[in-house]
């Protein structure tokens, strides 16, 4: 096939078949032609190998901390990163034509992968009046026959709002009584404003996965608990079959990941197998820490955007704030012209809620999600020229 540079890929159907996977990124502009092609010819997947020794047995041991049980390493595979985790995963389980459901607002790799891959997604939206959380009453009502997946996260990507544990097993119950796989990104586990969440063994939870395990994938990664963005590091604890799948598409091509003979990747590896120890023994005192900042950080834009048209919505989870930009319609091309507009005005560039799953309709605010984890200085000048110019933009 021809592959030229700077071809649209989402909105090309020549350039979906099997084997593109999306190991970094499910974004287009992540996407030259060298890169498609290897994808197209299936010589990518280039996760390192199912899992390095130190690594594996690091997972082992925290999953036991947090979840009160021993896993066998038969069911865990390392990858690059959560994204990977849910591509992976998904490949796993749905085939060509399969439906996942996707309760949202959510992380896009759900249905970017699925969008790449041929998989069909269906979504629903919990609305702000429901601190856009999804009930069982939703999942009763949209967990169609024919679905295969649900893809979900713990506790409260991406809105601040946080989801209760039992509400979660209360989910994770029902999917698996449909015999319906969830797959449960936990990238911002405990990331929680209450104290008491922190680094608990949660042998409720624990129990939901364990009874549920031949239909439950849990994902985990180091960017947002571990505050390690740079290191592409995730994994999952999938049923055997499944992490077996995985595996063999992964083992496929360790022979074209010559990295993993590198004196860098020793290093990483050891690095991350003592991070996540360390997590699973005296962890609190930095995740306590870096809660504290987050929390204060929320507290500062709250205040700062207050009398200014933006509405900061209360949150009881770290890493992101959810904020309605009251001036702005909620339609497509309003938004993007007040993002360009902003952007080249102020050089200031904000996710908008409907990369989250939020629908642009009628009665539906515009929502934007401003990243807590940015270094202070950015952060607080982003905000004021965002205040700034949002406050101006009223007037014209
Ligand atoms: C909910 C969620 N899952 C996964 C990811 C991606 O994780 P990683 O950087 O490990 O691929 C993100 C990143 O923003 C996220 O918000």
């Amino acid at each position: 096939m021809n592959i030229t540079p700077g071809r649209t890929f989402l909105s090309d159907p020549t350039v979906s078949p099997k084997g593109i996977i999306v190991p970094e990124s499910p974004f287009r502009e992540f996407f030259n032609p060298a890169n498609l092609e290897s994808r197209i010819r299936d010589a990518t997947e280039y996760s390192l190998k199912t899992g390095d020794d130190r690594v594996i047995g690091s997972i082992i041991r925290y999953e036991k901390a947090r979840f009160g049980h021993d896993i066998g390493e038969e069911r865990i595979v390392q990858t690059v990163g959560a994204t990977n985790a849910i591509d992976l995963s998904m490949a796993a389980i749905l085939e060509r034509g399969d439906t996942i459901l996707i309760p949202t607002p959510s992380y896009f790799s759900f249905w970017k992968t699925a969008q790449h891959r041929g998989y069909n997604f269906k979504v629903f939206y919990s609305g702000e009046e429901n601190n856009f959380l999804p009930s069982l009453e939703d999942m009763e009502k949209n967990l169609k026959p024919g679905i295969k997946a649900v893809g979900l996260i713990h506790p409260a990507f991406p809105t601040g709002f946080k989801m209760d544990r039992d509400r979660l097993i209360e989910l994770i119950d029902f999917i698996s009584s449909k015999k319906v796989f969830t797959i449960l990104d936990l990238i911002y586990d405990f990331l929680t404003y209450n104290i008491n969440d922190m680094m608990r063994v949660d042998a409720k939870l624990g129990a939901c996965l364990e009874r549920n395990k031949e239909h439950a994938v849990r994902i985990n990664a180091t960017s947002k608990i571990w505050s390690a963005p740079g290191i592409r590091f995730g994994y999952m604890v999938a049923p055997e079959g499944i992490a077996l799948r995985v595996a063999d598409r992964i083992l496929s091509t360790v022979s074209r990941c010559p990295i993993i003979l590198s004196d860098l990747y020793q290093m990483l590896m050891d690095g991350t197998s003592s991070m996540i120890t360390d997590a699973a023994s005296d962890f609190r005192q930095i995740l306590a820490r870096n809660l504290k900042e987050y929390q204060r950080r929320a507290e500062v834009i709250s205040a700062k955007m207050s009398g200014k048209g933006v509405e900061v919505l209360k949150s009881d989870a770290g890493f992101n704030v959810f904020i309605k930009l009251n001036h702005v319609p909620n339609e497509y091309e309003a938004q993007w012209e007040f993002l360009d507009a902003l952007y080249e005005r102020s050089g200031v560039f904000l996710d908008y809620g409907f990369a989250f799953g939020v629908p642009h309709h009628p009665g539906v605010p515009t929502y934007a999600r401003v990243n807590l984890g940015l270094s202070e200085d950015r952060l607080m000048w982003g905000i004021e020229k965002l205040a700034e110019f949002h406050s101006d933009y009223k007037k014209k």
